[in-house]
């Protein structure tokens, strides 16, 4: 499929994140592109510095070559995402493929604050990239966890996800719906749907709005979006374990469990026994970049998961967590308390813990 990328120019923006540093490893290593153009909110010393410090250096040397690698001043939460006229105009005449990464991954923040990094930023890049002169793909990377609000569908603790864009409403405006959020920091599709978070919400609005977008104009067959569950360390490359920890939630929970001094933990759940019934998916940062790039080449359309699957999914007693007890100098907690089965309320809760 590396034959799909020769001399294929594309713009990455999240390129120093988790994924997207992997995403650009990833290209440099396989692909026969020509150029990539990383939007990026720092300097070029902040992204060798940041990559210095997970990456060896003859790696950052390839992945900032400035023959294959530009970067470009941008911050998605700024009008046109602070690009520079001259740069959008360079975009506009030699883009092919979009694929955009970055994001707010905050779980706690309300929808106001993050409702402009991550569905006013990708509203402005998919019309950006709709005038491009020769765009073939828009990728948006979305999270499995967008549509947790159909819990309510199912009587059972798993809920399947379809790979479909779900509509909140029988007569659905998604244009009024996100002046709305705009407008109020909040809509009624928000307030009357239970999503644990803002985040999710936030990705779905979006996913609604890219398909609004890309459909009004004709151009569907070029949107792709994918959908990763909970991104892990990597199983091959760039080696095997390489991670950012502040990006990967599983670490991040099992260094809290490790060094937390709660006694207690209260959660939401509709299990008996959610520390042996209840799941983690949780998906190697390489495999999700290779789903992405796969279904890029191939011409997959719309939501596509990049999850694990229920043979690799860990239970909340799994491994992780059993390793993070054993590390623990206090005692295990001694309790877990059902909280109900309604999201409501764990928000607050995460966000009293500090999250
Ligand atoms: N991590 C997960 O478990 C997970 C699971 C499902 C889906 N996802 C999705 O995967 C994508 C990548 O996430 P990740 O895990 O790689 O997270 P990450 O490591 O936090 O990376 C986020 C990226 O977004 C960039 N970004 C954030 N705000 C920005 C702004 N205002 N202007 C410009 N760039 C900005 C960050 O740039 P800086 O380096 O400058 O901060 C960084 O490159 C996101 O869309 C996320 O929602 C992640």
């Amino acid at each position: 499929m590396w034959e799909y990328y020769e001399g294929k120019v594309i713009l990455i923006t999240g390129g120093s994140g988790f994924l997207g540093t992997t995403l650009v490893y990833r290209i440099l290593q396989k692909a026969p592109c020509s150029h990539i153009f990383l939007l990026y909110r720092r300097n070029l010393s902040n992204l060798r510095e940041l990559w210095n410090q997970w990456l060896p250096e003859e790696i950052v040397l390839k992945m900032l070559d400035p023959k294959r690698v530009t970067i470009l001043d941008g911050d998605i939460t700024k009008p046109e995402c602070g690009l520079l006229v001259s740069n959008i105009n360079m975009l506009r005449d030699k883009v092919n493929i979009v694929v955009h990464c970055a994001s707010s991954i905050n779980l706690v923040h309300p929808l106001g604050r993050i409702s402009q990094n991550i569905i006013g930023a990708t509203e402005w890049l998919a019309n950006f990239a709709l005038q491009l002169t020769n765009l073939e793909r828009f990728v948006y990377v979305s999270t499995a966890y967008t549509n947790t609000h159909l819990f309510h569908a199912t009587p059972e603790g798993d809920v399947r996800v379809k790979e479909q864009i779900y509509q909140l409403s029988a007569t659905p405006n998604v244009q009024l719906e996100w002046s709305e959020v705009q407008k109020k920091g909040s809509s009624v599709e928000y307030q009357s749907n239970n999503f644990p978070w803002a985040y999710a919400y936030a990705k779905q609005l979006t996913e609604r709005l890219l398909y609004d977008i890309f459909s009004c104009t004709g151009s569907s067959h070029k949107l792709l979006i994918l959908r990763p569950s909970i991104i892990g360390p990597a199983q091959k490359y760039p080696y095997p374990g390489f991670s950012f920890p502040l990006s990967t939630p599983m670490t991040i929970f099992t260094a809290a469990t490790a060094l937390w001094p709660t006694l207690w933990a209260r959660i939401s759940t509709r299990y008996e026994r959610p520390e042996t019934e209840a799941t983690n998916d949780e998906v190697p940062v390489d495999v999700v970049v290779d789903r992405l790039l796969t279904h890029l080449a191939f011409g997959t359309t719309g939501p596509v998961h990049a999850v694990s699957g229920g043979h690799a999914r860990q239970t909340c007693k799994g491994l992780s967590f059993s390793l993070s007890l054993s590390a623990r100098r206090l005692i295990a907690p001694s309790k877990s308390t059902k909280y109900g089965t309604a999201w409501s309320g764990l928000e607050e809760e995460i966000s009293w813990l500090g999250g």
